[in-house]
């Protein structure tokens, strides 16, 4: 490895990896790898925007097989008067990851992810999604021109699966996935067992089955470092855990006075056991209602107790309610529509602002992770009065536009 500028190293027993394979399992002890890196932190190119700023800290050997939608490069965005005053902090702000090409984080993982399979010469990706991510490689397959096959939840979002397959990816629904913790871990142990032995990319975004493509993720860190020098504390939604992971690894090399807390639904308490040092999952079905954080067994565990233990963060659990509130008030109050998963830092920082966690000289960046638009049964519910019902938009003839203008507007 002496003149490697990165290289993986296994978790468990420490031996040093080539790159190359996607067999992402220590072949000494069956352990879990890590990409590390010759340079202790990540300076950005000069001259390039967005995720490949980072090149130099993504594990990619050419600039020629980079896959990209302009990714990354998100911007932040500061929060209004009313939710900076319930906050009590110096100052609050969104990181934007909704803003990426197909409106979540996942595009980092999945342009590192093709990326990466072009350089190998690989046929295609396979993966597991709870639709973000699978929109995300549906995206920069067909870029690539690869072809991708997903295993969904039985209940995705109607609106991540129509973008998955209006963008070519080729789906199946698999009873169980997501919801059930074993039936999870079940279905990506195989999809990269069989990633693994067919030379296919496997996309399941998670650092335990694709710790190269995971480090797209890590770069959200390095953003919010660069942007932001004055952070101190970071929000970040849990749901399998390979987001918080990677942004813990991010925030290590480059900015590790920065305090990351975990947010995650009452409903998928995976991370509470975790930090008590039970990896196995939740015993029975996942409970939440909320997209994307469906994940009944984390696929970081350790990755995302680091992150929360080397920091100095903490965990904090929140219910759907609470992330519901915390949709609209973004919605409302600033503009910003993110889908539940996306307003979950915010619910998680408003928790701990009414519990006193929050200190006045606090720089407060919450992770908002999808758009809005990926969940319109979230949208219909902030629409909804005490009843449930949805109010209707009026229809009007083309004589009743006067009457409508000479109304207060
Ligand atoms: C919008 C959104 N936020 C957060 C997450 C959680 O990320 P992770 O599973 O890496 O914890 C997901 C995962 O699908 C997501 O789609």
């Amino acid at each position: 490895m002496d003149d490697a500028t990165w290289w993986l190293r296994c978790r468990s027993c420490a031996v040093l990896r080539v790159p190359g394979s996607v067999d992402y399992v220590c072949a000494g002890c069956g352990g879990e790898l890590v990409v590390e890196y010759a340079a202790p932190s990540a300076t950005p190119r000069a001259g390039i925007t967005g995720l490949w700023r980072w090149g130099d800290r993504l594990p990619l050997r050419s600039a020629a097989h980079i896959i990209t939608l302009g990714e990354g490069g998100t911007p932040q965005v500061r929060l209004g008067t009313r939710i900076h005053q319930e906050l009590g902090v110096a100052s609050a702000e969104v990181k934007c990851e909704h803003l990426n090409p197909t409106g979540s984080f996942k595009d980092r993982i999945a342009s590192v992810a093709v990326s990466l399979a072009a350089e190998r010469g690989l046929s295609g990706l396979a993966g597991t999604s709870s639709g973000n991510g699978g929109a995300a490689a549906a995206a920069y397959t067909a870029r690539s021109g690869m072809p991708l096959t997903l295993f969904s939840l039985s209940d995705v979002a109607p609106q991540k699966l129509l973008q998955i397959r209006a963008l070519g990816g080729r789906v199946l629904l698999v009873q169980g996935l997501g919801h059930d913790g074993s039936a999870t871990m079940r279905a990506a142990t195989a999809v990269a067992r069989h990633s693994a032995e067919k030379g296919v990319m496997p996309f399941l975004t998670g650092g335990r089955y694709s710790p190269e493509a995971m480090e797209g993720a890590v770069t959200i860190a390095y953003e919010i470092a660069e942007d932001r020098p004055a952070t101190t504390v970071v929000y970040c939604p849990v749901g399998g855990g390979g987001l918080l992971s990677a942004i813990g690894r991010g925030f290590r090399a480059q900015a590790p006075h920065v305090r990351l807390v975990g947010v995650q639904p009452r409903g998928c308490a995976t991370l509470s056991r975790a930090m008590r040092g039970d990896f196995s999952g939740l015993p029975g079905p996942v409970t939440t209602g909320v997209s994307g954080l469906q994940v009944g067994v984390l696929f970081d565990g350790p990755g995302s107790v680091e992150a929360i233990t080397q920091s100095g963060g903490h965990l904090t659990e929140v219910d759907d309610d609470a992330i519901a509130a915390a949709q609209r008030l973004l919605a409302r109050e600033e503009g910003i529509l993110v889908e539940p998963a996306g307003a979950t830092a915010l619910a998680g920082a408003l928790a701990d602002a009414a519990r006193g966690l929050l200190r006045s000289d606090d720089h407060v960046v919450l992770v908002a992770t999808g758009a809005g638009w990926k969940d319109t049964a979230s949208l219909q519910h902030l629409l909804s009065d005490a009843g449930g019902l949805v109010p209707s938009v009026p229809v009007i003839t083309i004589d009743e536009i006067e009457e409508v203008l000479g109304e207060r507007l």
